[in-house]
């Protein structure tokens, strides 16, 4: 999928295993997809600017032991820009107060540096300017356990295959994945209440494909060959579901996996649930999908 053509939101639906049942779902990354460049960059940058300026305490995090993962990390996105076209002289700002916020001001990706400590791995270091419905400065200095205590089944499916999988990552092996979340809010950067809020009340089945987002967060996971810290980048891709719609198959798939959420899960995905059932609607009533696609396996 990443092989052909350019990396887009629909391009990035997968199938959720049936029964329902979360996975880590990695897969080998080529390291000209780690960071991603497209014709958003200077507005994109200019709007993070503006945040950092504003919610620095909640979007900016270090702690003295990431200072030397955050120097080869600067390093390697260095490295990575300059070869991108109109790039090549990029350099490091050096006026922010932390190397981390200085990378952030530079890459369409929020950041965050992982450690390794007796009680697991650590978040020491972030810039995460645009998450997605979740609270950044509550996760400062967690565990990826602490860090995805919201999220239900995280114990049973996920915590112990992941303290694994982070103990083997090598440098030379980086990985990615991806997740997913319907809105109604085209912002980059998404508060943690609007994954319960209330619908719009004006989205209905005549303006869901204009009026709701599908986004895609695309992460990718780095090992560090000298501070053996983990990178975790995450790359907001959006597209609304009009053209998500021009790919029935991505649609049908997307809707397919989000009416199989075990209930648990739905209420954590609350407003994805609610636009995918409207979206459904309208996708039969366009004959853009048939009810026995939604079927399929
Ligand atoms: C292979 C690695 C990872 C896997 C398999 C994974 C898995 C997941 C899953 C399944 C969710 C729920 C997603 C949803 O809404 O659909 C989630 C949420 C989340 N993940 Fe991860 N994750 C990984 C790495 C990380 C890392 C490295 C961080 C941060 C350092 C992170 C931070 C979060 C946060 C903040 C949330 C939202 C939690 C909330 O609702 O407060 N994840 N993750």
């Amino acid at each position: 999928m990443l092989n052909n053509g350019p990396i887009t939101a629909a391009s990035l639906i997968s199938s959720d295993p049936d029964p329902f049942k979360w996975r880590m779902g990695v897969k080998p990354l080529e390291l000209a997809n780690w960071l991603l460049l497209d014709e958003q960059r200077s507005n994109e940058l200019e709007e993070i600017g503006q945040l950092i300026d504003r919610y620095r305490d909640n979007i900016i995090y270090c702690e003295p032991s990431a200072t030397q993962a955050c120097e080869e990390l600067a390093a390697e996105v260095l490295e990575h820009l300059r070869h991108l076209p109109g790039l090549a002289s990029i350099d490091i700002d050096k006026r922010p107060a932390s190397l981390i916020e200085a990378i952030r001001r530079i890459v369409q990706e929020d950041v965050c540096v992982l450690e390794k400590r007796p009680s697991g791995w650590t978040m020491t270091a972030c810039a995460v300017a645009i998450p997605t419905q979740w609270d950044v400065a509550s996760k400062f200095g967690k565990t990826l356990d602490t860090i995805h205590e919201p999220v239900p089944r995280y114990d049973s499916d996920l915590s112990q295959t992941m303290s694994t999988f982070f103990d083997r990552l090598r440098p030379e092996k980086p990985v990615w994945r991806a997740n997913r979340t319907l809105t109604d809010d085209p912002s980059l950067r998404l508060e943690p209440k609007r994954r319960h809020q209330p619908m719009r009340d004006d989205v209905t089945v005549n303006n869901v494909a204009d009026q709701v987002w599908l986004r895609v967060e695309y992460q990718t996971l780095r090992r560090l060959a000298r501070s053996d810290a983990i990178i975790f980048t995450i790359r907001i891709l959006r597209q609304t579901i009009r053209s998500v719609a021009d790919h029935p198959e991505a649609l049908g798939e997307l809707l397919r996996s989000v009416s199989r959420l075990p209930a648990d899960v739905r209420d954590y995905k609350d407003s994805t649930a609610r636009h995918a059932e409207l979206i459904k609607e309208w996708a039969l009533s366009t004959g853009t999908i048939t009810k026995q696609s939604l079927q399929k396996h």
